[in-house]
């Protein structure tokens, strides 16, 4: 074996030595580099005969690409062998099981609202709708509300530009007329008319916000209008609907006297707790009465033959009570954290 060929084995050898990129540049560098092996071989091809140089030169040069191949061949190796590395420690397991989506459920107030709504009907009340874009006549004028009264100013009630008839409704109420309008319209003529049973879940809007007030809140109107409906009726499905809401019969319901210009008599709805960490706190949870005759006549229905009685709650009040929240703003700000624990 001549010295060309034991330098190509030895550079086979030690490449093949060279763990990563790093080492065999440290390798390569002792054959093809300024001083390497081969290098050294080619400056020394100078000191030759001129005759003999052509033999020697392509002798060496054999011998460099030789070792330029050992070494891409090393270089590619090292490369394979770090990316099934890779690969290995990245793998993925594919037959296990997903992580799956996390399980949504419903908002603290969307189950209020249910939970409403499944108590009403079970005591015969229908659900109805109305829209949140209401003409100043649906929140107010049909609703015996008064020109000058306050709720009209603009520092109270959100109006749509250009227009001072549309207006976002600042109570569930106006479903009242429409409802009343709809169903006069429905049994005109008739000696009797069936009585009208509803409950109002929906959105509401007004100039406020802070801790217990936010622009947007949730209301639920009740209307219940038949020939022989009195304040004793009001009084009776309000309280048992809040015993039932709260799953106690330890609470107070508290009907203190109050103004609505759509009511007659009017009367603020407390709540008292006995027991617990509300005890002997009052808390406000909503407004009713008598549906008042005006009411009744824009809604198409004779006063002197039907009567009615009306409330409006805060949704959003009653889930605060229920889950003991004491920050409105908690509802509306989507965070995970909060919405989760009602899952
Ligand atoms: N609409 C009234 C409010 O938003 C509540 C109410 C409804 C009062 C029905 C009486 C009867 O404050």
């Amino acid at each position: 074996m001549n010295d060309l060929d034991s330098l190509v084995s030895q550079a086979h050898t030690e490449f093949a030595a060279a763990a990563d990129a790093n080492a065999l540049d440290v390798a390569k560098s002792r054959y093809l580099g300024k001083s390497g092996a081969i290098t050294v071989q080619l400056k020394s091809l100078g000191q030759l005969a001129p005759e003999e140089r052509k033999a020697a030169g392509a002798l060496i040069n054999a011998a460099k690409s030789k070792i330029e191949q050992a070494l891409e061949a090393r270089r590619e190796a090292i490369r394979d062998a770090q990316l099934a590395e890779q690969l290995a420690a990245e793998s993925l397991d594919v037959t296990l099981p997903g992580r799956g989506n996390g399980k949504g459920g419903l908002h603290p107030v969307s189950r209020t609202i249910e939970r409403i709504e499944a108590l009403f009907r079970s005591i015969g009340f229908e659900v109805a709708d109305g829209p949140e874009i209401e003409t100043d006549f649906f929140n107010f004028t049909a609703l015996n509300t008064p020109e000058n009264h306050p709720a009209r100013s603009m520092h109270d009630t959100f109006y749509l530009e250009g227009d001072a008839d549309v207006l976002l409704r600042t109570h569930t109420s106006p479903v009242q007329i429409r409802t009343m309008q709809a169903h006069a319209a429905r049994h005109a003529g008739a000696d009797h008319m069936p009585e009208i049973r509803i409950i109002v879940p929906g959105r509401v809007f007004r100039v406020d916000s802070d801790a217990t007030h936010s622009p947007m809140f949730h209301q639920m109107e009740g209307l219940w209008v038949g020939e022989h409906v009195s304040f004793a009726d009001l009084k009776g499905v309000i309280a048992d609907f809040l015993r039932k809401f709260f799953e106690t019969d330890d609470l107070q319901v508290r009907f203190r006297p109050s103004f609505f210009p759509f009511t007659e008599p009017s009367a603020e709805i407390d709540v008292g707790f006995m027991h617990g960490d509300m005890k002997g706190h009052w808390l406000e949870i909503g407004g009713c009465g008598m549906v008042h005759p005006n009411v009744l006549r824009h809604g198409g229905i004779d006063p002197e033959k039907y009567t009615g009685f009306a409330f409006g709650m805060g949704s959003d009040r009653l889930t605060m009570l229920r889950y003991g929240i004491n920050d409105l703003r908690l509802f509306f700000e989507n965070d995970l954290r909060f919405l989760s624990q009602f899952r």
